[in-house]
């Protein structure tokens, strides 16, 4: 078998509709800069934001059914730009089914449903769910197998809870506050 040794050679996940966002400095993107829009991140200094400090984000470049990672108080954050079937599917379920009932509009703000902000870390035991993936197409963590929907709501495996909200509000129509 042939070993190419091209570039790192790993063979890691493609997480196509991923950007970092670094908090407070200079924006840090993985791979194929052509493809992902940068988002401004009006912060203060980094020593603030780790303080504590409430960031805002710009939501202009964020394309519909992409999804962005930022950090805020240390903490991983997604802000996911649900397409109308994805919002579709949040909502086309029994709430009462869900392992950690809570209706979809409970985990949005009212008239930006197509915006989800969560906290980027599985409830079971913290790994980085992967976007787009599971029988929901929300996020699957790719540690034991927990899937989330396009709500971030645990559907199925071992988390006992859905993604976190982080408190965050809109400033305008194109842009949030988080913290
Ligand atoms: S850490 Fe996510 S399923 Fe265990």
């Amino acid at each position: 078998m042939a070993n190419s040794g091209s570039a790192s050679g790993h063979t890691e996940h493609t997480r196509r509709d991923f950007l970092f966002i670094a908090t407070g400095a200079a924006a840090a993107v993985g791979v194929a800069s052509t493809l992902w829009p940068f988002i401004s991140q009006m912060a203060p200094d980094a020593a603030t934001v780790a303080a504590g400090a409430p960031v805002e984000i710009d939501l202009t470049p964020v394309a519909e059914g992409q999804i962005v990672k930022l950090f805020w108080r240390g903490k991983l954050v997604f802000v996911r730009h649900r397409t109308a079937a994805e919002i579709k599917s949040a909502r086309d379920v029994d709430v009462a089914s869900l392992p950690d009932p809570q209706p979809d509009s409970a985990r949005v703000k009212e008239g930006k449903d197509q915006w989800l902000v969560v906290y980027g870390s599985c409830t079971h035991l913290g790994c980085v769910p992967l976007g787009n993936e599971g029988a929901f197409q929300g996020w699957q963590c790719p540690c034991h197998g927990s899937v989330f929907d396009t709500s971030g709501r645990i559907r199925q495996g071992p988390a006992p809870t859905n993604l976190p909200v982080p408190p965050y509000a809109f400033l305008s129509d194109t842009k949030i506050q988080i913290g």
